[in-house]
C-alpha cells in the first residue's frame, strides 16, 4: 500500500550564515512533485565539503534549487510526477539533487536518480551520488584519465579523494595521492593507492617525479589551489592535464605560465552543482553503464566516516570541518 504523504516536514535549515550550529531543525512543506520527478523519502543524505561553504554563506543555491541544504540522498520513491517513466512507486533510489538532501522528503528529476546498486542499505547509497558524479566527470570525461596512466589526486582521504583513488584504480591508472596524517595516507594505500605522500612530511613535487622516473603524472586532480598550482605544473608529465574542483587553500595565486607552455598542459575545471538537469543526466547513464557494476561487484564502494541523526546535522558539519574524517560523513533521515 502506497505510503500516506504529509504535508509538512522535519527539514533543517539554515537560520543564519555562520557556524555548524546555525543548522536547525525546522517544519517546511513536502515538495510535490513536478514533471518528470520523483518525490523520495529520503533515508538518507551524504554530507559534503559545499554544504559547509554554503552553510557559511559562500556558495548560495544555484537559481531555483532549494535553500535546504543536501547535494544527494538515498530512499524510496513515494509519489511521481507527470510522464515519470523510469521508476515506480516503492522503488529505491540514490539521487544526485540541486539542493534540499537534508529533509524527510525531497525531489529529483528521475533521470539524475538511479537505482541503489545490488547489496547496498540506504547510508552507503546516500554516500555515492556527489563524489561518483564528480569524479567522473572530472576524472573520466573532463581529464580523460586512460588505463596505464598515472593520477595524482590531492586531498586522498576525503569524499571525492576516496571515490577518485578507487575509480582511477579500477580503469587501471596508477595512482598517487596527498593527505595530511600518516593514518590518513594508510587509509590511501588500503583503498588501492600505489603512493599515499604525508604532504606534511614529504614534498609531493619531488615523490611523484622519484616515483615516475622523472616524467612526473599524466592527470592531477586538485581541490586545494594556492600554491599548489604552481607545484602542480611541476609534477605534472609532458602534455598533462589538471583538472580543478575547488580551491580550499585559495583561488588566487603567482605562478610561472611558462611551464604550461613549455610541458603543453591543459589545466581546466568544473563546477556540478550548477549544471543542467541535462548534463546531471548524461552522467548517471554513464555512470549506471561504467560504474554501477563495479559497486555490485564491490570492486569499489564509497568509505563511511561517520553516520548522525539528520537533527544533528550540525555535529555532522562539526566533524566535516575538524578535518579528522577519512571517506563521507552521512545523515540517518529514517
Ligand atoms: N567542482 C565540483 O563539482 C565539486 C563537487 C564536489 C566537491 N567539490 C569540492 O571537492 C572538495 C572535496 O569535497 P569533499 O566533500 O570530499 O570534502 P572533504 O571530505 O571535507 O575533503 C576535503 C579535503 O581537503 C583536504 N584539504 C586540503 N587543504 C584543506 C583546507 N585548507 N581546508 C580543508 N581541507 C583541506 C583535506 O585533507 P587533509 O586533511 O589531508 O589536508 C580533506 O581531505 C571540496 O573542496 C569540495 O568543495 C567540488
Amino acid at each position: 500500500m502506497a505510503e500516506e504523504i504529509p504535508t509538512v516536514m522535519t527539514a533543517i535549515e539554515i537560520s543564519s550564515p555562520g557556524g555548524p550550529r546555525v543548522l536547525k531543525a525546522g517544519e517546511r512543506p513536502v515538495p510535490a512533485p513536478k514533471s518528470g520527478e520523483l518525490l523520495v523519502r529520503v533515508r538518507s543524505a551524504g554530507v559534503n565539503r559545499p554544504d559547509v561553504l554554503q552553510r557559511q554563506g559562500h556558495y548560495p543555491p544555484p537559481q531555483g534549487a532549494s535553500d535546504i541544504p543536501g547535494l544527494e540522498i538515498s530512499g524510496d520513491v513515494v509519489a511521481t510526477g507527470e510522464g515519470v517513466t523510469r521508476f515506480r512507486l516503492g522503488e529505491r533510489v540514490t539521487a544526485l539533487v540541486a539542493g534540499g538532501g537534508y529533509a524527510q522528503y525531497c525531489t529529483v528529476h528521475e533521470s539524475n536518480a538511479l537505482p541503489i546498486p545490488a547489496g547496498y542499505g540506504y547510508i552507503e547509497a546516500a554516500a555515492i551520488p556527489e563524489t561518483f558524479f564528480t569524479v567522473w566527470h572530472n576524472v573520466f570525461e573532463r581529464g580523460a584519465l586512460q588505463s596505464g596512466e598515472t593520477f595524482l589526486v590531492h586531498g586522498g582521504s576525503s569524499g571525492i579523494g576516496t571515490t577518485a583513488i578507487q575509480l582511477a584504480k579500477a580503469f587501471g591508472a596508477s595512482v598517487f595521492t596527498t593527505a595530511g596524517s600518516g593514518d590518513k595516507c594508510e587509509a590511501c594505500v588500503k583503498l588501492g593507492a600505489d603512493h599515499a605522500i604525508n604532504y606534511r612530511e614529504e614534498d609531493f613535487v619531488e615523490a611523484v617525479k622519484r616515483h615516475t622516473d622523472g616524467k612526473g603524472a599524466n592527470l592531477i586532480l586538485d581541490m586545494v589551489g594556492g600554491d599548489y598550482i604552481d607545484r602542480n605544473y611541476d609534477a605534472a608529465a609532458i602534455d598533462g592535464r589538471i583538472v580543478q574542483i575547488a580551491f580550499l587553500n585559495g583561488a588566487k595565486a603567482t605562478t610561472d605560465m611558462t611551464k604550461l607552455m613549455v610541458k603543453r598542459l591543459q589545466h581546466t575545471g568544473s563546477t556540478l552543482r550548477a549544471r543542467t538537469i541535462e548534463f546531471k543526466a548524461g552522467i548517471a547513464r554513464e555512470l549506471e553503464l561504467n560504474v554501477w557494476p563495479l559497486l555490485a561487484e564491490r570492486k569499489v564502494a564509497p568509505v563511511i566516516d561517520m553516520v548522525y541523526p539528520l537533527h544533528e546535522a550540525w555535529r555532522a558539519h562539526e566533524r566535516m570541518e575538524d578535518g579528522q574524517h577519512i571517506g563521507k560523513i552521512v545523515l540517518d533521515v529514517s
